[in-house]
């Protein structure tokens, strides 16, 4: 009885091995559903997706990235939105099927609960922009095993620009993907071995966002998070769009400070016209500086700018300052009862008398007093002649009249309207000058054409 009882039982046990063994080898041949291969695979008794892939050595996960979007919400802004796909393939072998299934892979999407996967997230200074739903991933199950793990994901990256040199800066942003739970020792995250791990997606949209540079790199091992994990970083650099900060900060900028410098070439004594333009241009360069200002982050290093407004700002201001300063000495009362005569230039006058004394001086250093100081006689005034007809009759006459016509100035002050004069022929040359060498020089040194 015990006997047959046993031999009964071995029987059993022998049939069903047997038929789970051609079960096993069945499942998975032509014809075979894929619904019936994924529930063979994923059976309990088969298959426990809490441990790891069961591969010799480390389990390597591939990734690559796929960018879809890129954004920044304006053009001061250092926040960027990216969205991009993120592959990733790794081998599990308890996953094979057969080679002779007509399915190239099974698409496991609403297994995703049921498989072992990698729990990857993201190191980044940002937020997500929107939770992962099932909608926005793939999961496919190839024969040999490997499984590609597809997911979009929207990330908003606060970015790191050099404030101090806006807006010529490139600003830098940066994302990583580490393991939370595995160690290195049990995952390694690799970059996919193609010819370009980031790949833009043929409709990249992009939206202030100009994408100069990028970068897949292992975590460099000073910046990893926790060094002993598998970290992957993308570094993405952008630049800002020099054209717009030309046309709205600089050219108006330029064009408001030269229309400051219009008021050098005005009549020293034009009040309203030269009182107007001082103060519009400067009224007008607070506005739109302040309007720009308003979009920029509120931050304190903004250096190059800082700059630009305060050096634009000085030279309206100081161009508005000279016209107070010519007015006012024009207004004095000459000293010495000097006559004015309008047709003077004092420059251009002085010019020749000034070349001539020194051109005297370095001919012969201790030449003739007389020639000397003819030469560099101005005319001034002539107390012996009462008109002018009498003064360029004497003149015609040759030497006789010179004492009278040509005095020697002495050390008498000019004319209080020829000073006001000069100062603004001096200032129309130094004025632009010096604003000129000011935009060489903050051009070249925020590498504005870089
Ligand atoms: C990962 O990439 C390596 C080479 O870069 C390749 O040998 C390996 O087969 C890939 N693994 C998977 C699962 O695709
Ligand atoms: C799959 O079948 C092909 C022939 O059809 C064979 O060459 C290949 O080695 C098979 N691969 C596996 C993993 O069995
Ligand atoms: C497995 O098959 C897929 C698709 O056919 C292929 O891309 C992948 O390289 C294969 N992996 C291995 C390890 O052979
Ligand atoms: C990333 O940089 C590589 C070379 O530096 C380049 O070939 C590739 O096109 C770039 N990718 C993107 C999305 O710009
Ligand atoms: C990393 O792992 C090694 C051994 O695997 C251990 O000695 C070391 O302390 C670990 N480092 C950190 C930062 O956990």
């Amino acid at each position: 009885m015990g006997w047959s009882c046993v031999v009964a039982r071995a029987v059993a046990i022998f049939l069903m091995l047997s038929r789970a063994s051609a079960l096993t080898s069945d499942i998975f041949a032509a014809g075979k559903s894929d619904k019936e291969i994924l529930d063979n695979l994923l059976k309990n008794s088969r298959y426990d997706k809490r441990l790891l892939p069961p591969v010799d050595g480390v389990l390597t996960v591939n990734v690559s990235v796929l960018l879809l979007s890129l954004a920044s919400p304006d053009e001061s802004s250092l926040k960027y939105e990216v969205e991009f796909l993120l592959q990733q393939q790794w081998y599990d072998p308890r996953l094979r099927y057969s080679n002779q299934s007509h399915y190239d892979f099974l698409n496991a999407i609403h297994h995703h609960e049921d498989i072992w996967l990698p729990d990857t997230y993201f190191i980044m200074h940002g937020d997500f922009k929107d939770p992962i739903i099932p909608m926005h991933f793939a999961l496919r199950i190839y024969r040999n095993g490997t499984i590609n793990y597809l997911m979009r994901r929207h990330l908003i990256l606060s970015c790191q620009g050099r404030l101090n040199i806006f807006p010529f800066d490139d600003p830098l942003c940066s994302f990583a993907l580490e393991s939370i739970s595995y160690e290195q020792s049990a995952i390694t995250y690799v970059w996919k071995n193609d010819e370009d791990t980031l790949r833009k997606s043929p409709s990249l949209t992009t939206l202030n966002a100009y994408l100069i540079q990028n970068q897949t790199i292992p975590c460099p091992i000073k910046a990893s998070w926790r060094g002993n994990y598998s970290c992957l970083k993308v570094d993405l650099i952008f630049t800002r769009d020099r054209a717009f900060y030309f046309t709205t900060v600089f050219i108006p900028g330029i064009i408001l400070v030269t229309s400051s410098f219009i008021t050098f070439w005005l009549e020293w004594n034009a009040v309203p016209a030269r009182s107007m333009i001082g103060v519009t241009t400067m009224l007008n360069f607070f506005t739109t500086s302040n309007g720009f200002r308003s979009t920029l982050p509120v931050v304190s290093n903004l250096t190059a700018m800082n700059v630009w407004d305060g050096v634009c700002m000085c030279f309206i201001y100081a161009s508005l300052l000279e016209f107070v300063c010519v007015n006012y000495v024009g207004r004095k009362r000459p000293l010495h009862n000097v006559v004015y005569r309008p047709g003077e230039n004092p420059v251009t006058q002085r010019l020749p008398a000034v070349l001539s004394r020194i051109g005297i001086i370095l001919a012969s250093p201790l030449g003739d007093k007389k020639r000397e100081s003819t030469g560099a006689a101005e005319l001034v005034s002539c107390t012996a002649c009462t008109g002018p007809g009498a003064c360029t009759h004497t003149a015609n006459n040759g030497g006789v009249a010179e004492p009278c016509f040509v005095q020697v100035r002495k050390k008498e002050p000019p004319h209080p309207i020829r000073v006001a004069k000069t100062i603004d022929v001096i200032a129309r040359i130094t004025f632009p000058t010096a604003y000129a060498v000011f935009l060489i020089f903050f051009f070249i040194h925020y590498k504005a054409f870089s």
